[in-house]
């Protein structure tokens, strides 16, 4: 299925923003604990998930997106408390100063090949974010360039449309295929598709003219761009077309799919399906009943959906570890804020008692109050060095490229998560019998809530992310793929 993507849709998307309102802001507080009431509340938006950073003077920032409305509840609530201030994000920035979104179709329904930034000079600036009729055009290029594999997946999302993976670098036998990467999974996370697609395309077109790579001040050879190819690649790089297809059209900062079984206006449409995967899915059952890891209600932006897995995206997703079983390392690809995250996302990690598991049900109803002892998540040490490892390197590589900075850390920080896709990808070693070890990681790029970014930003993204994916796979293949 296609999507019209007029110019009429384009010109609509300022005027929709203001009627929606979400302003991105900024909570202080002196300490983590007093955000906790605040993140426990799931009407509030905090971008991908909550996640609250130092601000170098001892205090903590949680970054959030919020309405008038929700700005003016929450002044009066803490109008009183110790030291919690909400100030409005002072880099909000004009929608005419967001990058803008490709008209018609710049790969000419697959003829034309997408050239990312790797490849070319310094410099070099990619013009528009790829329109999601674009993503799949660009794939099809790579396909019809490189050889590369592109497949329709099993499911068609609610609203129709087919969807599509591709694999390349490790021939035709799928179980050699060991790294799998997915992007546009929330809808306004913009950039994401285009990061891997330039990047994959610069594998390739690195590969056929025997040179290197070069991303800012970071470069990898041809013996790297080789290594990484021959690990085997599977790449997902539009989880969400309806949600990226209204999202485009509206300019309305949505995030979820656009499901209407459980709601048919406004917010209340669509699941978010990074809280719909086959991980703790049933929160209340699993969780102390005092955190919020996803929201059991429709309007809010971390709609967990009806059942484990009960969108289609979902289910496209999971299929992937059913036709490449020897997958070992996976990525998500989000925003923004600046962040690689790894295992796992419920709850602080603990390497000793092999017993205190997700699995097992004399913790149910405790799980996710980080900074307690009552309950951790198992992670075998040696799972745990490789990961940090990975995830360390991935960052350390986004900040070589000379841009901005960028922190590695658990996935959890300081508020859990359920239903998530890294963490769904590391529990199937154990929850489903005779499935391969997958390292689950999410990337957050971009800063802070901001979803939309300038031209600018979003070249500097393609950047960082796409050495980001070099180290990443690089370290990977280090620590073992098999
Ligand atoms: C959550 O926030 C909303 C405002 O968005 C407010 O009306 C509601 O009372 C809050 N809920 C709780 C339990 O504090
Ligand atoms: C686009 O390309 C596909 C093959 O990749 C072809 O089947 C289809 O007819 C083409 N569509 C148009 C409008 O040219
Ligand atoms: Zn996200």
């Amino acid at each position: 299925m296609k999507y019209s993507l007029g110019a009429a849709a384009l010109i609509l998307q300022s005027s929709v923003v203001l009627a929606r309102s979400l302003v991105p802001v900024h909570i202080f507080a002196p300490s983590v604990d007093h955000f906790r009431d605040i993140v426990r509340n799931d009407t509030f938006d905090f971008g991908c998930r909550p996640i609250a950073h130092p601000t170098g003077d001892g205090a903590y920032r949680l970054h959030a997106l919020l309405t008038e409305d929700q700005i003016e509840h929450l002044n009066n609530e803490y109008k009183s408390t110790d030291g919690i201030s909400i100030r409005r994000d002072p880099v909000r920035r004009a929608v005419a100063a967001t990058a803008p979104i490709g008209t018609g179709d710049r790969f000419k329904n697959g003829t034309v090949t997408p050239v990312g930034l790797g490849t070319q000079s310094s410099g070099s600036k990619i013009p528009a974010i790829m329109n999601v009729n674009e993503i799949p055009s660009a794939v099809q290029a790579l396909a019809r360039t490189y050889g590369v594999t592109k497949f329709d997946l099993p499911y068609k999302t609610f609203k129709g449309a087919t969807q599509f993976a591709a694999y390349v670098g490790a021939g035709a036998d799928k179980s050699k295929y060991h790294l799998y990467f997915s992007a546009g999974m929330h809808a306004r996370e913009r950039g994401g598709p285009d990061q891997l697609i330039y990047w994959i395309s610069d594998l390739l077109s690195a590969q056929k003219s025997g040179t290197g790579l070069t991303y800012g001040r970071k470069t990898y050879s041809n013996e790297q761009v080789n290594a990484v190819l021959n690990a085997g690649i599977v790449f997902f790089p539009l989880v969400n077309p309806d949600g990226v297809a209204y999202d485009q059209s509206s300019g309305s900062l949505w995030r979820k799919n656009r499901n209407t079984k459980s709601g048919s206006s406004g917010n209340s449409v669509g699941v978010d399906i990074n809280r719909n995967f086959d991980f703790m899915w049933d929160f209340k059952k699993y969780f102390d009943p005092g955190e919020a890891p996803a929201s059991s209600s429709p309007s809010s932006e971390t709609f967990k959906g009806t059942a484990p897995a009960s969108e289609s995206e979902t289910k496209n997703h999971v299929s992937m570890y059913d036709s490449f079983p020897n997958l070992r390392w996976f990525l998500d690809i989000h925003s923004a804020a600046g962040d690689m995250l790894y295992s796992w996302g419920d709850d602080d990690d603990q390497t000793t008692t092999a017993t205190m598991n997700f699995m097992n049900s004399k913790y149910d109803r405790q799980r996710g109050v980080t900074g307690d002892t009552v309950y951790k998540e198992y992670i075998p040490a040696q799972d745990l060095t490789n990961i940090r490892s990975v995830s360390d390197n991935t960052v350390a590589a986004m900040k070589a490229v000379g841009g901005r900075s960028y922190s590695s850390g658990q996935s959890v920080g300081l508020y859990p998560t359920s239903g998530a896709s890294d963490d769904y990808a590391f529990s199937r070693f154990w929850a489903v019998p005779g499935a391969n070890k997958v390292y689950g990681f999410t990337m957050e790029f971009g800063y802070s809530t901001n979803f939309y970014p300038t031209l600018t930003e979003f070249n500097q993204n393609i950047l960082d992310t796409n050495a980001g994916f070099m180290d990443f796979s690089l370290t990977a293949i280090g620590v073992g793929l098999e």
